[in-house]
């Protein structure tokens, strides 16, 4: 190397490669592993040392191919929207800036519009104005035919405040150099909606952060006064969780119980993680997964597929969480017995990475809402979203990533019924935003597409 000084090396070396971590998600495998050529470029290995096996199927550059044929199409449950013409998924444009990982909350007071949130992809010219992340908002209609969600005002950048951190080291310190949030998700809970994004972190390197989303748009909730009234998390407050910790912490959830107490919930895989959450200073207590782990993990081992190679794949959260009752509005009997029919429905997601291309499959899984909040019920398929493309040559299919998922409704927020339209908002090959709408049923409504743990 000729040259040692890290900032030196930022500035003549770096900014492409910063550019490209930063400019995806973190959450991307492509990140992990630009961030190791990165420190190769720095002169030292990327840790966790890479395995040395395999030589004959690894290319010199750090992606294998994938080992084995695509699988059929029947090895997924297709899931085809209620309103587009040709029942494919719409795409979310927010005018010319090009955004990915997409969310849609309905508008609190206008009939057929929402507000959507995104990433903004950064281009290498945006090297010139400092590296700062952005997450777009606008408010949005459908297009007369349907096809498309798009901004009907000029989008805006909302006012997430850029986070002070420092904290990243080794592997990680270019991370240091970020400014703004990453990864946003916008949901409703049972009184008003929030943001969770990734930011510079005071206690780790890369932090989960959660702020009151009508902060960031104050113009569509002026005057709801009811509403006023919680004023939780009204700046960004950094999540904590029990330890232990990562360098980079991703892909938080909150959910509310029975008793509308707020939780966050940290992993899924290889065990759940999850504690009561402090709605005051996002101050936690201590991890609740571990008395349901047995029955959890025996739940989840027999429905998502065998992780069979830790370096090019995981399973990891992907959504929000919204609650869900099995049954639809008009069933009396079933309604009778919400309580114990009632469920948290999150989504998670089987990440592979072969061939420098990471595919998505998104399962959904269902918990209990009241303690100890056990695992019920999980997608016997990864649902595969209508429209998504599959080149058999490759053997690749389109990366759609799932970020959010909310009810489609005016005037709903966090709880719903099977003969809801639901709309899922994923990112299309980390470029371009995407949405479709489905009844819940058609994601969990009978035994065929998810599995029970009992029985
Ligand atoms: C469905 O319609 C969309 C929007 O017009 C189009 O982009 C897409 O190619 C169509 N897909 C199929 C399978 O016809
Ligand atoms: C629930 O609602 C859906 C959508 O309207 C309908 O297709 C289904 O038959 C209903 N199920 C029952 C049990 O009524």
């Amino acid at each position: 190397m000729l040259v040692k000084d890290f900032r030196r090396l930022v500035l003549i070396l770096g900014p492409v490669v910063v550019l490209s971590i930063l400019s995806i998600g973190l959450w991307q495998a492509k990140s992990e592993y630009l961030l190791g050529q990165y420190n190769q470029l720095r002169g030292k290995p990327s840790s966790p040392p890479p395995e040395p096996a395999k030589p004959e199927q690894k290319n010199n550059l750090g992606s294998i191919e994938r080992p084995n044929p695509l699988p059929p199409p029947s090895k997924w449950k297709e899931i085809f929207s209620l309103t587009t013409p040709n029942k494919t998924f719409f795409e979310i444009r927010f005018g010319d800036v090009p955004v990915f990982n997409p969310n849609i909350l309905p508008h609190p007071t206008e009939d057929d519009t929402w507000i959507i949130m995104g990433q903004k992809w950064v281009s290498h010219e945006d090297i010139a104005l400092g590296l700062i992340a952005y997450e777009m908002g606008c408010k949005a209609r459908f297009t007369v035919n349907g096809e498309e969600l798009k901004c009907i005002e000029d989008p805006e950048p909302l006012p997430i405040k850029p986070t002070t951190g420092g904290l990243c080291e080794g592997r990680w310190e270019v991370l240091n150099l970020n400014v703004g949030p990453h990864d946003a998700r916008a949901f409703y809970g049972p009184n008003k909606p929030y943001t969770i994004y990734g930011s510079n972190s005071n206690l780790v390197c890369f932090g989960q952060w959660i702020q009151d989303f009508r902060e960031l748009v104050p113009s569509a909730w002026k005057g709801i006064s009811s509403e006023k009234e919680d004023t939780t998390f009204r700046h960004g407050t950094e999540l904590r969780r029990p330890p232990p910790s990562h360098p980079i912490e991703k892909n938080y959830f909150v959910f509310w119980d029975n008793k509308n107490h707020m939780h966050a919930h940290y992993d899924i895989f290889p065990d759940r993680s999850f504690a009561r959450l402090n709605e005051k200073d996002g101050a936690v207590g201590p991890n609740l997964a571990l008395t349901t782990a047995k029955h959890d993990n025996k739940c989840l081992e027999k429905y998502l597929p065998f992780v069979s190679d830790l370096e090019f794949e995981s399973i990891h959260q992907a959504t929000n969480s919204l609650k869900l009752t099995l049954c639809n509005r008009s069933d009396r009997s079933c309604r009778l017995r919400e309580e114990e029919n009632t469920f948290i429905m999150t989504i998670v997601q089987h990440k592979s990475f072969y061939s420098f291309h990471s595919e998505y499959e998104p399962y959904v899984i269902l918990f209990r809402q009241t303690a100890p909040y056990e695992v019920f019920a999980v997608s016997k398929k990864p649902l595969w979203i209508s429209g998504r493309g599959r080149q058999e040559e490759k053997k690749r299919t389109d990366m759609l990533y799932v970020t959010s998922m909310g009810w489609k409704e005016k005037g709903m927020r966090y709880h719903g019924f099977l003969d809801d339209v639901l709309f899922l908002g994923f990112g299309v090959e980390d470029k371009r935003a995407g949405g479709i709408d489905v009844l819940a049923g058609d994601l969990v409504g009978s035994t065929d597409i998810i599995g029970l743990c009992e029985g």
